[in-house]
């Protein structure tokens, strides 16, 4: 079966996001409904959660790879709706089946995770509470 619901980390960039995909806010309001998204994980859009293509203008720097990712889920199928939401001043969390892809050539499957959206986490692109050290603000 082919997998349905793919986050994928761009070197340097976004991520971006395939399925059947269900953005909300933090109180649960839907934002969008939508098969695509390009969000922001470098901290610096004006158009937050969005990519805007800041990161090319404040140079972000990041690889794209997974530093230290969690246990690949072994019972799941890419299936069903992801919701993705947008925590304030702090990160994308995701909840439903996602297959979720590096820039290189790891993957691993995931029910639930936060993603972080700040751009300074230590464990890309996972969050890893770095945005509250910074106080970062989106
Ligand atoms: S959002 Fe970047 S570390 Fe949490």
């Amino acid at each position: 079966m082919q997998d349905k619901n793919i986050i994928s980390v761009f070197e340097n960039g976004p991520i971006h996001i395939r399925g059947d995909l269900v953005l909300i806010n933090s109180d649960g309001d839907v934002i969008q409904k939508t098969d695509e998204l390009y969000l922001c994980r470098c901290g610096n859009s004006n158009n937050k959660p969005y990519c805007d293509g800041e990161h090319k203008k404040k140079n972000f720097l990041e690889a794209g790879k997974f530093i230290k990712p969690p246990a690949s889920e072994t019972d799941v199928i890419s299936e069903g709706v992801l919701e993705i939401k947008v925590q304030p001043n702090g990160p994308l969390i995701f909840r439903g089946v996602a297959l979720i892809r590096d820039c290189g050539d790891e993957e691993i499957y995931r029910k639930v995770g936060g993603l972080c959206r700040c751009g300074q986490s230590n464990n890309s692109p996972f969050c890893d509470g770095t945005h509250s050290k910074i106080e970062f603000v989106g």
